[in-house]
């Protein structure tokens, strides 16, 4: 995925005032005017190269994690399905948790029978045996998946066995220690040693999904893998760092897995 800068780059802007004021806590967005329309088709309709090595890495991950039967979660679902996609061969239930009432919208429409965007991703997960077994995937989708309006900063202890957060962290507040608590309680709520994965855009300044902006971290590489290490063990990180660079606004795409401690 690739996020159009917001306006006026962000927290860049030329301001004449003697001091910026801070971005938007998550709390003060509307994030009712999320556009997923806009956002899939600027972002999603056509399958990426590092979308789609950060889905086979994460393909590889959870099909050597040994899940079956799992009740996974996929946190700030937003208007992407292909980490839930990740996770469905190996679900008892997926629990799409996302804040956005219009985004919760397009997913309860989409779970019952996704677009057909979104088979080139399920074409990549189907590579792996473990995966191309489900003959399937929309089918099982909708029986599995359990869309809710649910905030990251209000999800239960130790309620799920696996789990995804894609591109939440870096872009749901301009608060710093907001993002660190999103990823701790995005790990928190996974069982102890669970397997997650998480993706974090790096230097992020802010984004735009039509016509609204929406705030973000300018996240470094060593906080995000000091706050996922401080929860988890086994973590293997990986950077995408398009050259040339896909769009402004941001300097690359980070993926995370590992195991919950719990
Ligand atoms: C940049 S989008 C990422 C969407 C999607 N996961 C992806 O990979 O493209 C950030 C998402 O976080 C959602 N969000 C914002 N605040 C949230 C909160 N407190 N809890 C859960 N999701 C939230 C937004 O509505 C939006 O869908």
């Amino acid at each position: 995925m690739a996020l159009t800068p917001a306006a006026g780059g962000g927290e860049s802007s030329t301001s004449p005032m003697p001091f910026q004021t801070p971005g938007p806590v998550n709390a003060e967005v509307q994030w009712d005017g999320f556009d997923p329309q806009t956002y899939v088709r600027h972002n999603y309709a056509d399958l990426r190269a590092d979308d789609r090595e950060f889905l086979r890495r994460t393909r590889d991950f959870f099909a050597g994690a040994k899940l079956s039967e799992a009740r996974c979660v996929d946190v700030g679902s937003g208007a992407n399905l292909y980490p839930t996609l990740s996770l469905l061969p190996f679900a008892h239930t997926v629990d799409l948790c996302e804040w956005s009432a219009a985004n919760v919208c397009w997913l309860r429409q989409q779970v019952d029978s996704y677009d057909p965007m979104w088979d080139p991703y399920w074409q990549v997960c189907a590579e792996h045996p473990a995966y191309a077994a489900l003959t399937d995937p929309r089918r099982r989708l909708a029986r599995v998946a359990r869309v809710s309006q649910t905030s990251v900063f209000d999800l239960p202890r130790h309620a799920w066995d696996a789990g995804t957060m894609f591109f939440v962290a870096c872009s749901i507040s301009a608060d710093r220690a907001e993002s660190a608590h999103a990823i701790a309680r995005f790990l928190r709520a996974l069982r102890p040693g669970s397997p997650f994965a998480v993706a974090v855009m790096l230097g992020s300044a802010g984004y735009r999904v039509g016509e609204h902006s929406f705030p973000a971290v300018a996240l470094a590489r060593a906080e995000v893998v000091a706050g996922i290490a401080a929860g988890a063990y086994d973590v293997e990180v990986h950077e995408e760092r398009p050259r040339p660079p896909l769009r402004d606004g941001y300097a690359s795409m980070l993926l995370t897995t590992g195991r919950t401690r719990g």
